[in-house]
């Protein structure tokens, strides 16, 4: 074949971008039903978890498949290497590359290896609480709070970002959007903790390389992105222009839309819910559900055949300005409640593992050869 005209095989198999439609694995973690609206843990509905049950106990229902009639969970005290990274990070540093690098010290000085336990999924979901409410201290120039056995883990993060008994009503609240937080199948962050897990990599690896996933705007970072926006809409009376005007910039309205559900989010109904029943949130939510209502129409409008609905980041926004957390928490916050889920997909990766290893279509130039006077 003559130089520069041998071209790669055709590779006609079908290819999704982003895998949208793709079955990438099996789980029997929980059921994404975005077509219906309908998220189950273990086959439990989410709304039913969330008014019956407590994180520490979907926790373990994650990790072992097995229903505990009661459950604690509280957050781990740090080690002194943990304590000293965090305090040696810059008062600026992002609060998801906070709680990365303590988990990735605590992998360094444990080794956790493979396969994961579930002892290890339990001391990481334990552990991540403690490292962030630290770090938010450090940052502020305060000391850290040892961690408190008797409080279960929101309770205990709560007391440890204050320093101050936790209010009950906030420590349920947060309690509640832990447990819708918990898992969502294979998204982005799951995704990428099998992926390292199926490399026979370890568990802190895989939870460093979701909290990564997890940080970027598209995935975990959309609450702060959503109160933003709301405080820039301002009125309910200006929402419709706000809106007209940033859809005709082609940007986004945050805590809309998903790459599953094609109905409303069963998580942000779950929130809604939570937040309606917290008191100091009247105003802010007043805002937010007529904001909420016309940013459905405007989204319909724009796209008729693409069903955008609100998304759990919408009202996570308003539970966690309801429990006093500032916005640049709120993602990292999301990561915590994330753990449960995130563990226990590794511990399922685990149980029949295959290195996740897809095919891609090569796009870039037929082979070609160096120019001669290249050599030396
Ligand atoms: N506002 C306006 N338009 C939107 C929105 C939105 N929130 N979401 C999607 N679209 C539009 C896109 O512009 C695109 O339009 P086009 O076909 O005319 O170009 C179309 O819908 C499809 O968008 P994709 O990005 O291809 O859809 P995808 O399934 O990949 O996106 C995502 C899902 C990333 C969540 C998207 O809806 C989005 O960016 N939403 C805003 C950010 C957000 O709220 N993220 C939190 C998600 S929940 C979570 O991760 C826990």
């Amino acid at each position: 074949m003559e130089q520069g005209t041998a071209t790669a095989p055709i590779d006609d198999r079908p290819y999704s971008p982003g895998l949208e439609g793709v079955l990438a694995g099996e789980t029997s973690i929980a059921l994404v039903d975005g077509a219906n609206g309908r998220l189950m843990y273990r086959g439990y509905p989410i709304v039913e978890l969330v008014r019956r049950s407590t994180y520490a106990q979907v926790a373990e229902l994650l990790w072992t498949g097995m229903w505990p009639a009661s459950a604690h969970l509280a957050c781990a005290p740090l080690s002194k290497r943990v304590t000293e990274a965090l305090r040696n990070l810059p008062a600026s540093t992002h609060p998801m590359d906070a709680l990365r690098t303590a988990i990735s010290v605590w992998g360094a000085e444990t080794s956790p290896g493979w396969p994961s336990t579930v002892e290890q999924a339990r001391a990481l979901t334990a552990l991540a609480p403690t490292a962030l409410a630290a770090f938010a201290r450090l940052r502020q120039g305060l000391e850290p709070v040892a961690p408190r056995a008797d409080l279960q883990l929101a309770a205990g993060f709560l007391t440890m970002l204050d320093d101050a008994e936790p209010d009950p009503a906030a420590a349920r609240a947060l309690d509640a959007y832990f447990i819708v937080g918990a898992e969502h199948g294979f998204n982005a962050s799951t995704f990428t903790a099998r992926v390292i897990t199926a490399t026979r990599s370890d568990m802190a690896s895989a939870i460093c390389g979701a909290i990564g996933a997890l940080k970027g705007p598209l995935h975990g970072g959309a609450p702060a992105e959503v109160v933003n926006q709301l405080n820039e809409i301002g009125t309910p009376e200006a929402a419709a222009a706000w809106i007209d005007d940033a859809l005709a910039r082609g940007e986004r309205l945050m805590g809309f839309g998903h790459r599953v559900y094609r109905a409303y989010d069963p998580r942000a109904a779950a929130l809604r819910e939570v937040a309606e029943g917290m008191g100091n949130t009247a105003e802010w939510l007043r805002l937010a559900v007529a904001v909420e209502d016309i940013a459905l129409r405007k989204l319909a409008e724009k796209s008729p055949d693409r069903p955008l609905k609100t998304n759990v980041e919408y009202y996570t926004a308003a539970v966690l300005q309801g429990v006093g957390l500032p916005p640049d928490l709120f993602p990292s916050t999301f990561a915590l409640a994330r753990h449960a889920g995130w563990t226990a997909h590794v511990l399922e990766q685990n149980a029949a593992n295959k290195l996740i290893r897809p095919d891609v279509r090569y796009i870039g130039p037929a082979e070609r050869h160096l120019p001669v006077e290249a050599a030396g």
